[in-house]
């Protein structure tokens, strides 16, 4: 498995990995698309035998010391093995700031607890959030950089 920056060629495939991923929270195209060009977004995506199955985007806010993991997502059939993991570790090498945040549904088990191992705390309650009304727990990560 290689990890590499990822760019607007991945489109498609990032596409498919949103649509394996999420239900009505899914990116609209729009989103995706500017996930893959903005500056001062750090794209990264997990690549097996050729084909791209994993990705994460990482948006870095300089001026308030704090950058949000916005996106993170692996293809179905190649999770568990370690990939998510990497992507936010690669992810969080490259973010310049010392405070990183995501937020994330708390109905969302397995994403917590990767979060949780890899060092990320709660910090905040955004209720109602997501299109069905679920919940977002905000988790933050403070490295000394
Ligand atoms: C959240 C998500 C990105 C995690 O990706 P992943 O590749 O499965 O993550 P990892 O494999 O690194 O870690 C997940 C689990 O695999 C385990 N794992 C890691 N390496 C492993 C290995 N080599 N063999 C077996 N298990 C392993 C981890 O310990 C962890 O286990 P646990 O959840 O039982 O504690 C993935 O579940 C996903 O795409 N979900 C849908 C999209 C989503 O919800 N994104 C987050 C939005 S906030």
């Amino acid at each position: 498995m290689d990890i590499l920056s990822a760019s607007i060629l991945d489109l498609g495939p990032l596409q498919q990995i949103e649509r394996a991923s999420f239900d009505a929270d899914r990116w609209p195209l729009l989103d995706l698309m500017a996930a893959l060009t903005f500056s001062d977004v750090v794209r990264l995506k997990a690549v097996v035998d050729g084909h791209m199955v994993g990705f994460i985007a990482g948006d870095q806010r300089a001026s308030k010391g704090l950058s949000w993991i916005a996106t993170i997502a692996v293809l179905p059939q190649f999770r568990q093995q370690g990939i998510g993991r990497a992507l936010l570790e690669a992810c969080e090498a490259k973010l310049m700031t010392p405070r990183v945040r995501l937020c994330v549904r708390t109905d969302n088990a397995s994403a917590i607890r990767l979060y949780e191992q890899t060092g990320y705390q709660r910090v905040d309650m955004w209720y109602h959030y997501y299109k069905d009304r679920a919940d977002a727990m905000v988790m933050e990560k403070i490295r000394g950089l």
